[in-house]
């Protein structure tokens, strides 16, 4: 079976890796891709974002399998176009996708269904948003509703700031994703998410993770995209892990009653507060880094389980998972996530991949013309390990980086430190 995977990051590479694996694969096309590699999988030119041009690829390709693994064309209504082509598609359309693509959307949900969250309030109006923010008190949160490439957030120290970033907001800072404003009570506790496979009314979750979206370590400096991921997570509770679990099959029931057929992955970013864990954010996708660690761990064929998700009936299917531990540490570019330069040799991939339970995964690669292995992003590699304690893994992920090198190449040393 020919399969299309949309998308270019680690996140998509895992999901290359994971899907050349299955004995059902034929060939695997990937638009863009990067430089990394998975047998029988090769990059096309595609415009992930234009539907038409997707469902003419895989028609003329035998692609009977579309896998979105960004968010964007997932909000555009890609996967609705494919679908009412004909073709399976593994991840939801634009009405399931707005639990991502627009704050406001997400709470009022929450808000319906009862799932705790951080307290609210949505403004398409500069002053209707000023005046509710003077009768709140800081840290404060504030959010462009739609999708701003993870830098719509402003956790706010004072009222000041705030209100800041609430006028930057409106002046069109993000374009068209700050025209809403959502400001949110602030809350407290470590950060895990949940990921959940769903079939439109099934549930089968993966172990929660852990990002560290901070460059620096001991969780200081400028947000990233995220530095590095593990799982499972120690110190989620029993009881906190079947809440998690509880809100996520409570989302997928609201959305199957308001007529949203949701078929992909639901991604439940967690706050562990002192209340009980209560949701930060939805996303309609895999995470990225969290891919890195979930799927190197599942033992069942991803093929067969994103096959039954696009189909919409997951009930014949169980995941089976390794009871290990798997670390994922990102290699930066020098000067990420600021200005960085691209474009640098890579060099130690294989010596990293011969470390005991090591996978490379790569984010910001490409092939140059002349065949050589070079970076094309802030985030370069996802080195993953997989270990039978936390502490193996982290080892094994570690010493696998010292291998790799390129120019201006760093990660962060504290990866899962706080897990120990
Ligand atoms: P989001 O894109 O909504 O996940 O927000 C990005 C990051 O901002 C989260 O991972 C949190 O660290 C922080 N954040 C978002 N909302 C809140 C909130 N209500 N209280 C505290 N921190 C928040
Ligand atoms: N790791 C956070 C995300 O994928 O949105």
């Amino acid at each position: 079976m020919n399969i299309l995977v949309l998308g270019s990051g680690g996140r998509e590479h895992a999901i290359v890796c994971a899907l050349a694996a299955s004995p059902l694969a034929g060939s695997i096309f990937v638009a863009p891709g990067n430089g990394g590699e998975a047998p029988g999988a090769r990059n096309v030119v595609l415009d992930a974002l234009d539907a038409q041009a997707v469902v003419a690829f895989a028609r003329s390709n035998d692609v009977e399998l579309v896998v979105v693994g960004p968010e964007a064309p997932l909000v555009a209504g890609v996967a609705d176009v494919v679908r009412e082509a004909g073709i399976l598609c593994f991840g939801p359309g634009a009405s399931g996708a707005r639990m991502e693509g627009s704050k406001q959307f997400s709470k009022e949900f929450m808000e319906r269904h009862s799932i705790p969250t951080a307290t609210f309030g949505a403004f398409t109006d500069v002053e209707d948003a000023l005046t509710y923010l003077q009768k709140q008190s800081a840290p404060i949160v504030v959010k462009a509703d739609g999708l701003a490439a993870g830098k719509g957030v402003t956790v706010a120290a004072t009222l000041e700031e705030a209100e800041q970033a609430v006028r930057e907001c409106f002046a069109g800072r993000f374009g068209e994703a700050g025209t809403t404003v959502v400001i949110e009570e602030c809350m407290t506790g470590p950060e895990c998410s949940l990921l959940v496979f769903t079939d439109g009314t099934r549930v089968l979750p993966m172990a929660p993770a852990q990002d560290h979206k901070r460059a620096g370590e001991g969780d200081t400096g400028p947000n990233t995209g995220g530095m590095g991921v593990y799982s499972p997570v120690p110190l989620v509770t029993d009881e906190e892990y079947a809440l998690m679990l509880s809100y996520m099959e409570r989302t997928v029931t609201g959305l199957a009653a308001e007529g949203i057929d949701y078929r992909g992955v639901l991604y439940g970013g967690f706050m562990l507060t002192p209340t009980g864990p209560r949701v930060l954010e939805f996303n309609a996708r895999f995470g990225d880094p969290e891919t890195q660690v979930l799927l190197p761990r599942l033992k069942s064929d991803l093929l067969e389980v994103m096959l039954a998700v696009a189909r919409g009936d997951l009930s014949s299917v169980e995941l089976e998972w390794d009871d290990g531990w798997a670390v994922s540490v990102v290699l930066a570019s020098a000067g990420y996530p600021g200005d960085y330069e691209k474009g640098k040799p890579i060099s130690g991939i294989e010596a990293a991949e011969a470390v005991a339970g090591v996978k490379v995964y790569h984010a910001g690669t490409k092939r140059a013309q002349d065949g050589t292995l070079v970076t094309n992003g802030g985030r370069v590699l996802n080195v993953t390990a997989l270990g039978v304690s936390f502490a193996q893994a982290r080892e094994r992920a570690y010493e696998a980086c010292g291998f790799i090198s390129f120019e201006g190449a760093w990660y962060r040393r504290d990866i899962g430190a706080r897990a120990l």
